[in-house]
């Protein structure tokens, strides 16, 4: 496969946040607060850190709120400076700054395969990088931009990975990995969801993905699976068929923030590694008599 550099990313956001409601009913899951950040925004600045420049996230309904936290806005800024808190404005504006933003609606919600498909006509022939907003990691070194470093020296499409207890294999998709060299895995092929029984190993897939053009192709043809949907990782069991694929063990702690237990144990992490509010939260956990 020739390298080329990965510039582009999508980030799937259309999913109703079902495992998150009542909070979800009326507001995005991807403009849910960790710390003082949405989760969304975690997850853009690790592509911007991975050297990604253009930005492509699926929404649907009930999301403009994701629109209008990339975007400008001159009313508020406005106020800010009437007001004398125009020190906010800097800030405000780097998130607007960071990338180009498009977003494209998907009008019915039919799984993640058919959220990337909607994507086909802005990613062209160049290999891209998608990224789900549930999966926060956090390590000093952004989890794509691991899996970037491996692609200029191993230039095939990388899925990421980690290994997880035998209880949640059947909320992941799994991969068969035949060989292991490091931290690489080659994929012999992926199943989604499966029970402990059918699971090939506990690799699971967490929502960081290099992919190449030729998988527009393959979910052109995936049938509904798993819950009826679309499913990425079918499509992407279809390429490994042809194509060497690798699974990378990302290294960092990974939050699924997408529930609930997950989020709270994101929020009180990252709020103690905070610099402004960590000392004082932790002196407030200690307090607390548990
Ligand atoms: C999706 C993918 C699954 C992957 C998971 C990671 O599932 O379909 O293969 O393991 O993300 O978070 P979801 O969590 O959207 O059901």
């Amino acid at each position: 496969m020739r390298r080329q550099q990965i510039t582009k990313a999508v980030i799937p956001a259309a999913g109703l946040g079902t495992r998150f409601l009542p909070v979800t009913k009326a507001s995005p899951k991807e403009m849910l607060p960790l710390v003082d950040k949405p989760l969304i925004q975690y997850v853009v600045e690790e592509a911007v850190a991975a050297g990604i420049r253009q930005i492509i996230i699926i929404t649907g309904r009930g999301k403009r709120a994701i629109e209008d936290h990339f975007d400008i806005s001159f009313e508020l800024e406005e106020i800010l400076k009437q007001t004398g808190k125009e020190h906010h404005i800097p800030g405000l504006r780097r998130i607007s700054e960071m990338a180009d933003f498009c977003y494209i609606r998907q009008s019915q919600p039919q799984g993640l395969g058919h959220a990337l498909l909607c994507a086909k006509h802005l990613i062209g022939d160049e290999p891209f990088a998608v990224l789900l907003g549930d999966d926060i990691i956090d390590h000093s070194t952004p989890a794509l931009k691991q899996m970037i470093d491996i692609y200029e020296r191993t230039p095939a499409p990388i899925i990421g990975v980690q290994e997880v207890e035998d209880s949640e294999v059947h909320q992941y998709g799994i991969i068969d990995a035949a060989q292991t060299i490091d931290e690489l895995h080659k994929i012999n092929h992926l199943i989604e969801k499966p029970t402990k029984e059918d699971a090939p190993s506990n690799l699971a897939v967490i929502g960081r993905y290099l992919l190449i053009p030729e998988i527009f192709e393959m979910l052109e043809k995936t049938k509904p699976g798993k819950n009826n949907e679309i499913q990425l990782t079918d499509a992407l069991n279809d390429l490994a068929a042809f194509r060497t694929m690798y699974g990378y063990q990302i290294k960092g702690n990974r939050y699924d923030a997408g529930d609930k237990l997950g989020f709270l144990q994101a929020t009180v992490e990252m709020g103690l590694k905070n610099p402004s509010l960590g000392k004082a939260f932790k002196a407030y956990l200690k307090g607390l008599s548990l």
